[in-house]
């Protein structure tokens, strides 16, 4: 049976999605009984080209052409920010469709109104590629390890900041060059100044806290400070000390109080972070029955993020398939507090 589905942007991701969907199709048919066709894509511009072939007819400037159409069970957002994406994906909801998101923006400021909408609507929302890209870190700790006690979270979760941090340390590049190649990459927002400052990886930060600490953390609650005054000097005076410079998302609970940050950091070269290099990201997360697990992958591009995307994609067609939807990834307990600004120092230094 054809499942029909709805994309919105067609841009790093979206282009991703449609080549992972189109290699995939047959093997998803196998896997789940279904057969995911994308019937039409919302753009902006109709006439731009794009990384991959459409079929003529496929691409719209229509919203209407996706929320309206009821043979459309499945909408998958890549179109990024908080508005037009915000208002697509509660109508999608609203008209009982499922919907797949990369949008940390969104998710990380309007997350709880989102996934009670589709509570109330019996459809599932997921949002794997909104952190950490390729990385499975939304499911494994909202699934897997709900039987322990989080107390921390620590990583490397915005691909940018890592990339243009590595080429200033390993090739001495400067601040603006590297920026410019992580955007031809692909990696960087449509704002770059949100990967530059922080504010993409305190969104991210905002969404794993929820997730791990069963809280309502949104990126007001998160310390941020971005890498914009780290210069060529300071990478080789971190150089002398045996670091490198890093962009660090911290998060801990202890005893419901929650302390957030995202601050440049010095990492000592012992320890793991230090390695973890361009777009890569990776994330530790220590659990009370688990201990400590390190998460570790690309963190963004366009097949990367489509991984995580077209993963849900499957998991939707499984939860079609078993007749099991509006399972609402998130459970919140009650007294868990965000930690006034400066009671909790951020960690400037990572060692061993
Ligand atoms: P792009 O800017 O490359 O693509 C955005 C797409 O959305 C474009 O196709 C654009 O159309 C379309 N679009 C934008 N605004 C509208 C609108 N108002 N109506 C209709 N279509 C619109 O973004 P990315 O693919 O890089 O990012 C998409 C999402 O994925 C964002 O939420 C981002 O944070 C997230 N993400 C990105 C990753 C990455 O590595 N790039 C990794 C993980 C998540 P047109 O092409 O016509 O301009
Ligand atoms: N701009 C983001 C990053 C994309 O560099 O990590 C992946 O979320």
């Amino acid at each position: 049976m054809i499942v029909e589905v709805g994309l919105l942007g067609c841009g790093t991701v979206g282009s991703g999605v449609v080549e992972l969907m189109n290699r995939r199709q047959g093997k998803i048919a196998d896997m789940t009984g279904l057969r995911p066709a994308i019937k039409k894509i919302l753009v902006r511009q109709v006439d731009k080209p794009r990384p991959v072939e459409l079929a003529p007819g496929l691409v719209t400037n229509q919203p209407a052409e996706v929320l309206e159409d009821p043979s459309i069970r499945i909408v998958i957002e890549t179109i990024g920010g908080i508005e037009p994406a915000r208002t697509y994906i509660l109508q999608a909801i609203a008209s009982g469709k499922h919907v797949v998101t990369a949008n940390k923006d969104l998710i990380a400021v309007h997350g709880a109104e989102i996934l009670d909408a589709a509570e109330r609507h019996g459809v599932d929302v997921f949002y794997e590629a909104a952190v950490g890209g390729a990385i499975p870190l939304i499911r494994p700790l909202t699934e897997q390890m709900t039987a322990n006690e989080i107390s921390d979270l620590l990583g490397i979760i915005n691909g940018t900041t890592n990339y243009i941090l590595t080429q200033m340390t390993e090739t001495g590049a400067d601040f603006a060059d590297a920026l410019a190649e992580a955007q031809r990459l692909g990696y960087a927002e449509a704002d770059p100044s949100s990967d530059v400052d922080g504010l993409d990886a305190a969104r991210k930060l905002a969404i794993l806290a929820s997730i791990a600490f069963h809280a309502r953390v949104t990126l007001d609650d998160v310390q941020v400070a971005g890498i914009r005054s780290i210069s060529a000097q300071d990478v080789r005076f971190a150089e002398e000390l045996g670091c490198v410079v890093k962009l660090l998302a911290t998060g801990s609970d202890r005893a419901g109080v929650l302390s957030l940050h995202v601050r440049p950091a010095l990492v000592s070269k012992q320890h793991p972070l230090a390695h973890v290099s361009g777009p890569f990201n990776a994330l530790f997360v220590r659990g009370d029955a688990a201990g400590d697990l390190m998460f570790f992958g690309r963190g963004a591009g366009s097949l990367p993020t489509a991984s995580s995307v077209v993963g849900d994609v499957i998991e939707v067609l499984r939860v079609i398939r078993l007749g099991v939807s509006g399972r609402v990834s998130r459970m919140y307990l009650p007294g868990k507090r965000v930690s006034p600004l400066h009671a909790a120092p951020a960690r400037h230094y990572l060692r061993l």
